[in-house]
């Protein structure tokens, strides 16, 4: 039973769209396209389908069986299942994680904010195309204008996890998620009978393996974790929040396929209309925030769109950064008693404060970025796998797999994969960072 003070979920259907509105943000709409234009189009994408396939979907189980079964924060959970060993300190690598991650993402989501009420006041109208260019460089080197952007969506944020799980998460994520997908329709609609919509297809759909270098098959699994959450304790959090009869096979298939659908039918967006324009597809981090707001610019109707899109980078961005606070607000709630709007607040300020730097210091940013896409989630990731496939015996670990909807289907290929799989595929990541091998 979970304690009634915790919260939970209302049903699966508030778990799964909450967490595939962790899975899905920056990470699909942002990372996932630029990726896709610098590493080999179609390449990539069957890479990261692999990837999500055979180490993504294994570890939202592990992590979510993590959860359901102790009923705590990372660090409750780790000590719940491992009492007097050095377990709970993978716990604490994820809280840290939630601290890193949300200071800089709470900086690239101030700029999409920026950017949607700009467009819905026309003010984007009003900057020619070159222009935008200037304006992306204007505004990220502008310290407090970034700052105040930051606050913003960090007050956003914090309101909503403030709420608790199922009247803030789940609400939030109730509205936003279906109404992303509206939008994406919308948008979908018009690249997809633009001029280069063939074109932007082929791009997406037709794998250049030339283009493809070993640091590429490195970032395909890199966008994974990052891309579905992993890493970091986020599954375990939100698993922590799922009743015990509620399967977890069908729900870490579908927030593992939404996540991917997402971020295919971003590229199906952006890469249409950046081919119809004549721009370049494989512009790299600057393809959301200047290559496609000068397609914007060229469409009959493009400030509407462009408020569009936006508003849904807004919404993702938003989906997921409640679920890097709550990681560390479950904690600070679970192990230091303290009530849920002081600990949202509280935490959301000091994360707030932490991501001044990111906002205001040149470099900064990819610096933490860095930090934390190629080690603090790829090493989470790896131990988690190592604790689920190693350190729980096979008994221990299907009881906490069916938990009391007594169904084990997949345990054994899935229990293979976090034994084996897994952590050799992340250990190989890892190696590469350092230096080691490639
Ligand atoms: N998955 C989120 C994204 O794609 C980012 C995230 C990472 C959220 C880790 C929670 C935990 O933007």
């Amino acid at each position: 039973m979970a304690t009634p003070s915790r919260g939970s979920w209302t049903g699966h259907l508030g778990f799964v769209l909450a967490a595939a509105g962790s899975a899905i943000g920056l990470g699909n709409i942002w990372m996932f396209p630029y990726r896709t234009g610098t590493n080999g189009g179609a390449a990539f994408v069957l890479l990261y389908l692999i990837a999500v396939i055979a180490i993504g979907i294994p570890l939202i189980l592990a992590e979510v069986l993590i959860g359901r079964s102790t009923k705590k924060n990372p660090v409750g959970a780790f000590r719940t299942l491992r009492q007097g060993t050095a377990w709970p300190a993978l716990g604490w690598l994820g809280v840290v994680a939630g601290f890193v991650i949300l200071s800089y993402y709470g900086v690239v989501a101030g700029w999409a904010l920026e950017y949607t009420w700009r467009s819905a006041l026309g003010g984007l109208g009003a900057i020619d195309e070159e222009g935008v260019a200037e304006f992306f460089a204007r505004l990220t080197s502008d310290g407090p204008r970034q700052v105040a952007e930051q606050a913003a969506f960090m007050a956003i944020t914090a309101a909503i996890v403030a709420r608790g799980v199922e009247a803030g998460i789940e609400r939030a994520s109730k509205v936003l998620m279906p109404l992303l997908f509206a939008l994406l329709l919308v948008l979908l609609g018009y690249s997809l009978t633009s001029e280069g919509a063939s074109q932007g297809l082929d791009f997406l759909l037709k794998p250049r393996f030339d283009e493809l270098t070993w640091s590429g098959v490195l970032a395909a699994l890199g966008q994974a974790f990052f891309s579905l959450s992993l890493g970091m304790g986020a599954m375990i959090t939100y698993g922590s929040y799922l009743a015990d009869d509620e399967s977890i096979v069908k729900p870490a298939f579908l927030i593992a396929s939404l996540d991917t659908l997402l971020a295919i039918l971003a590229g199906l967006v952006i890469f249409p209309l950046v081919f119809t324009y004549g721009l370049e597809p494989g512009a790299g981090p600057g393809l959301i925030f200047i290559t496609l707001p000068k397609a914007f610019l060229q469409m009959p109707g493009g400030g509407f769109l462009a408020t569009i899109f936006f508003a849904l980078v807004l919404f993702a961005a938003v989906t997921s950064s409640i679920s890097l606070l709550e990681v560390v607000v479950s904690f600070v709630i679970d192990e230091m008693n303290v009530r849920r709007d002081v600990a949202s607040w509280g935490v959301a300020l000091l994360i707030f404060a932490l991501g001044v730097p990111s906002a205001v210091v040149p470099g900064f940013l990819d610096l933490v970025d860095g930090l934390a896409s190629n080690w603090l989630l790829p090493v989470g990731g790896f131990l988690i796998a190592v604790f689920a496939g190693w350190a729980m015996t096979a008994d221990e670990a299907r009881a906490a797999y069916r938990g009391r909807s007594n169904s084990e289907l997949g345990f054994g290929a899935w229990r293979l994969c976090v034994r084996y799989l897994a952590p050799t595929a992340v250990g190989v990541i890892l190696l590469q960072n350092l230096g080691l091998i490639g």
